[in-house]
């Protein structure tokens, strides 16, 4: 398989920095320069490796490009070349090389993305808690993780999707009491309206303010722990509530989760005490005020003390800790996961950083296997305060995505009267959740964003709502036309090779964000990528196109653009409607 456009470039010229070299009795291979040559966009393409070389070998840059130059210019591939400043080089590429590589990404299902060597990756992802509503955050967390889910599915690996959904632990207690003083029937039914927090919030005031209760929520706790049938039952029913409730979120934002992924806090209830007796048969636990713990190098409070990962409270209970150590355990061991992602906000960074250090003491994770936290920022409302809190008695997730269809639904009865209601409601739904996905991954998902309607559909600047009309508008262009099979796409207006380079270098971001999970760098390329559509739409007719070559040439390009758009974004997790 051919390596990307700018990959066969970058072996291009290495070669000629080599042969450069070589004029000046240096022996370096070729491979030994293509690490520190970097292409960047300016002309077609400027090459920076004369500094570099220069300064390692004692050569005046300029000079060094100069004779590269010699060689530079003697490359098929290559139209034009000039050495410019302190001893870059610019390069202008022959059109017959665009067009080449273009037929050969237009034939390839992936868009030239290299084939890359398939691993198993477990993603940790949404996790809400039961009985509490959905925040914020989780929705970040969802939005992200489908995201990691669609991109690395998508590059070949196998990906195993996990929802760690808070299903245990003392809460319950209060919450189990609180669902019989109010009969259960009247529970289910406060449930099933999905409002989870007026319950959450009424069973902890009355944990908080009455001691009977409070007494009665812990025996209730140690009922559940000892497994007692009936304190079981009315526990499942709460889970089931809210794993209904969940799966309407997911359908509503349409994410890859349909329950099979979810694997509770519980789930892991029977493993804990058997991570407890291996670490303590490894001796790697200490007993710290009672309770069993782990104490990992760097892990220091602000007066200086070591801060232990807590396995097991001082009453015999586990926490949060215990748990994500046996998932850990299971993902690593019996998963065999190559890579493992948790896509959890950036406020548990200190917990992951400790179950990974813990990890590796033990041997979980070592050499052959890798764990990220992928953290992401808050999101805030217009006054820049967070838009939930996780006590916070805010807005409801799911009346912002059905505002944000809401919202959408009102442009597409404008622009597109015509179409039946229930084309119009699918297009407003992938509109509006389009946009509202699209604002959380087209920033550096560490930095805050601000939640903001008006800013996340429009249709200008860089909003999924942009990207999906440049993808309809394409598609209307090509309904009741063909593409050529095997069409050559001929690159004789300067919009039209603008377009071309930044369509080959789909493959390359692709792989980038693979390995980075920098979702906005996707985000941006993709609005290049429209930005450069629309210049060229604007510049270069296609239909009414000078003549029939130039028409067909304009076709494909176009297709191509249309293709790697709704690729692009189906990494993201957005749906490209037809119309718009
Ligand atoms: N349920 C947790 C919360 O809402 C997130 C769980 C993240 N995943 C994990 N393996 N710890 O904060």
């Amino acid at each position: 398989m051919k390596k990307t456009t700018k990959a066969q470039l970058s072996d291009m010229l290495s070669d000629c920095y080599a042969k450069a070299l070589a004029d000046h009795d240096i022996e370096l291979a070729a491979e030994q320069i293509d690490p520190v040559l970097q292409l960047s966009r300016h002309a077609d393409f400027q090459a920076n490796a004369a500094m570099g070389l220069g300064k390692r070998f004692g050569i005046v840059p300029r000079e060094l490009a100069a004779k590269a130059l010699e060689y530079i210019n003697a490359v098929d591939a290559i139209e034009q070349a000039e050495v410019a400043g302190p001893g870059f080089i610019n390069m202008t590429l022959r059109n017959s090389f665009l067009s080449s590589e273009l037929l050969r990404i237009s034939k390839d299902d992936r868009l030239g993305a290299q084939a890359v060597e398939p691993k198993t990756i477990v993603v940790d992802y949404s996790s809400p808690n039961v009985a509490k509503e959905m925040h914020v955050g989780h929705l970040r967390s969802t939005v992200i993780g489908d995201a990691c889910v669609c991109m690395l599915e998508w590059m070949g690996h196998k990906v195993i999707r996990r929802n760690h959904i808070g299903d245990w632990g003392t809460p319950f207690g209060m919450l189990i009491e609180h669902m019989y003083d109010q009969g259960e029937h009247a529970s289910t039914k406060a449930l099933s309206l999905g409002d989870l927090n007026s319950f959450y919030r009424a069973a902890r005031e009355k944990f908080d303010s009455d001691e009977t209760f409070q007494e009665r929520a812990r025996n209730r706790v140690v009922a559940l722990q000892a497994g007692d049938e009936e304190t079981m039952r009315s526990w499942n029913t709460l889970v089931d509530l809210s794993r209904k409730y969940f799966l309407d979120v997911y359908e509503k934002i349409d994410v890859r989760l349909d329950g099979t992924e979810f694997r509770g806090e519980s789930t892991y209830n029977d493993k804990l005490q058997s991570v407890v007796d291996f670490l303590r048969e490894k001796n790697l636990l200490e007993t710290s005020d009672a309770a069993e713990c782990m104490f990992l190098d760097g892990f220091k409070s602000r007066d200086d003390k070591p801060v232990p990962l807590i396995v097991q409270k001082s009453d015999g209970g586990f926490g949060y800790a215990a748990t994500d150590l046996a998932a850990l355990r299971e993902r690593t061991e019996e998963l065999k996961a190559d890579r493992l992602l948790y896509v959890v906000g950036a406020p548990q960074r200190q917990h992951f950083e400790m179950l990974f250090a813990a990890g590796e003491k033990i041997g979980w994770l070592n050499d052959s296997n890798s764990a990220e936290h992928v953290a992401f920022g808050s999101v805030l409302g217009a006054d820049g305060k967070m838009l939930a809190s996780r006590s916070g008695v805010t807005i409801k997730l799911v009346e912002l995505l059905d505002q944000a269809i809401e919202r959408a639904a009102q442009t597409v009865a404008q622009k597109n009267p015509e179409l039946s209601d229930e084309e119009q409601q699918d297009i407003a739904k992938a509109v509006g959740i389009g946009a509202v996905k699209y604002a959380d991954l087209s920033v550096d998902k560490v930095s805050d964003y601000v939640f903001d309607f008006d800013k996340m559909l429009a249709l200008e600047g860089n909003t999924a709502p942009y990207l999906q009309y440049a993808n309809a508008r394409i598609n209307s262009v090509l309904k009741d036309q063909t593409v050529k099979a095997n069409q050559i796409i001929e690159l004789n207006h300067e919009a039209e090779r603008e377009l071309a380079i930044t369509l080959l270098d789909f493959a390359e971001v692709a792989a980038e964000v693979e390995a980075s999970l920098h979702f906005h760098r996707l985000a941006k390329y993709l609005f290049d990528l429209a930005s450069a559509f629309s210049r060229f739409y604007s510049k270069c007719p296609i239909l009414k196109a000078e003549d029939e070559n130039t028409r067909n040439s304009r076709l494909a390009l176009a297709s191509l653009c249309g293709t790697t758009l709704q690729v692009g974004l189906s990494l993201l997790g957005i749906r490209t409607p037809k119309r718009m």
